[in-house]
């Protein structure tokens, strides 16, 4: 397969309706997307196998959903306001700006090719800003959240007392966040809006060495598990001056994409940092007493930090293969059927009505349990090249044998193989397929 290409793959992601570019009728609005049908389903089985495996399989970890919108006052105990910042220069030819420590040569303008016209680097805050209220006043100025995290720890309390937990114990969130990001790009792997999947882990402090380490492989297995790419994926460890300001200790899930080696997901030791700070600005106790041990201490944190949108791309990138088959291109998305927007197509062979009628009858029942989409128009063969397009594993064909022998062909994405299924044991037969 000739080596992919973020062109390729961001034009069959627009193409077969994943993701379109935001305000595309008005000539688009630069790195932000919308999700098409497509898309939205592919995005939405992430965060489910995401949630399912963070929180629905685990007897330790509970789920919460906080506003995008929080107190100011969270941001300034959290050192966002202060320290959530990239080093920005301009430069004086093109006026383009840039994140300093994302330069190629730190004196040659990407842009317009000029060396020496960069202005001193100054830190730029990247929390994106706007009012509460009729009034657009310093005192109702708020911040939109640049992480999902920070909702956990003001809830950290809330959710221990009315829940009644004990450590260890997690508290996971999925949900949108904000950054005014200086260079966005590489389609949707850098945006200035995109969706976080967090769990904040709270644990004894002399615990947190090995839950690091739990959670690291936890991490890394997720993604195999579903179907990405071993040899794409690797775990690498930050140098100390890349270190947040909250961390001891961040190790990142990357995976190589078309441009390198690039981050995923990060999951670092927040110590005891957030809970200290919010107890401190705040004045309430965020402590935790341990009934056994007689003591009263601040847990330490484990933090997975996954992007949703980013590892959506990540799945889209990993799945996307092409073969041959007779003497033609074929793209297949081979994503994983917990992934794939459709899990099967019901195909009649022609739109004739005893056909069509036997193939809504199907449909209905398949549609009980799964996304399924219907195609009654083009040639079999091109709606086949479509489905595999775009990641269908499987594909239900109702011929004019099915009003004789009362069984549909069912073909498999990645082998092509066919069989013969009765259409009375059709369900039970995708049901195994599709555990
Ligand atoms: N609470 C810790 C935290 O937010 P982070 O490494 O800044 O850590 C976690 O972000 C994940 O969020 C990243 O690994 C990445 O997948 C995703 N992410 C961060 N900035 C992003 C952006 N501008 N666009 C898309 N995804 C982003």
């Amino acid at each position: 397969m000739p080596e992919l290409t973020l062109e390729t793959i961001s034009n069959l992601a627009k193409k077969r309706g994943f993701v379109f570019q935001s305000s595309e009728i008005y000539g688009g609005l630069r790195s932000a997307y919308d999700y098409g049908p497509l898309g939205v389903e592919l995005l939405r089985n992430v965060k489910d196998q995401w949630w399912r495996s963070m929180v629905r399989e685990r007897d330790d970890v509970v789920g919460i959903d906080s506003a995008i919108i929080q107190a100011r006052k969270v941001w300034q105990a959290s050192g966002h306001e202060q320290v959530f910042t990239d080093p920005m220069v301009e430069c004086r030819n093109c006026n383009a700006r840039h994140r300093t420590d994302k330069l190629a040569d730190p004196d040659k303008c990407p842009t317009c090719g000029k060396t020496g016209e960069f202005t001193e680097p100054r830190d730029f805050n990247l929390m994106l800003r706007t009012h509460m209220g009729p009034v657009e006043a310093d005192e109702n100025m708020v911040y939109l959240r640049p992480e999902t995290a920070q909702g956990i720890f003001i809830n950290f309390e809330n959710v221990r007392r009315t829940n009644r937990l004990r450590l260890p114990f997690g508290i996971a969130q999925i949900g949108k966040a904000f950054r005014n990001e200086i260079t966005p790009g590489q389609f949707v792997f850098r945006t200035r809006e995109f969706e976080q999947m967090e769990m904040e882990f709270f644990c004894r402090p002399e615990e947190s060495a090995e839950w690091f380490d739990f959670w690291k492989k936890a991490r890394f297995d997720w993604y195999t598990d579903l179907g990405m790419t071993a040899e794409n994926l690797r775990l690498r460890d930050h140098e100390s001056d890349e270190l947040s300001h909250y961390s001891s200790g961040t190790a990142d899930v990357e995976y190589l994409f078309p441009w390198g080696w690039d981050e995923l997901e990060g999951v670092a030791n927040r110590t005891d940092f957030d809970l200290r700070q919010h107890a401190e600005h705040s004045g309430e106790d965020l402590t935790y007493f341990d009934q056994e041990a007689d003591e009263r201490f601040f847990p330490h944190v484990i933090e997975p930090a996954a992007g949703a949108t980013r590892t959506t791309f990540a799945f889209l990138i990993d799945a996307y293969s092409e073969d041959t088959v007779n003497d033609e291109t074929r793209t297949v998305l081979k994503l994983d059927h917990r992934l794939a927007p459709y899990k099967i197509a019901v195909l009649p062979l022609s739109k004739k009505a005893e056909l069509i009628e036997p193939t809504q009858k199907i449909a209905a029942e398949l549609r009980k349990r799964w996304m399924i989409e219907v195609d009654v128009t083009q040639s079999i063969g091109r709606r086949y090249r479509r489905q595999d397009e775009i990641g269908t594993p499987y594909c239900v064909t109702v011929d004019f044998d099915s009003l004789e022998d009362n069984a549909v062909t069912v073909r498999d994405r990645d082998t092509m193989e066919q069989e013969r299924v009765g259409m009375d044991s059709l369900v039970g037969f995708m049901t195994e397929k599709l555990f």
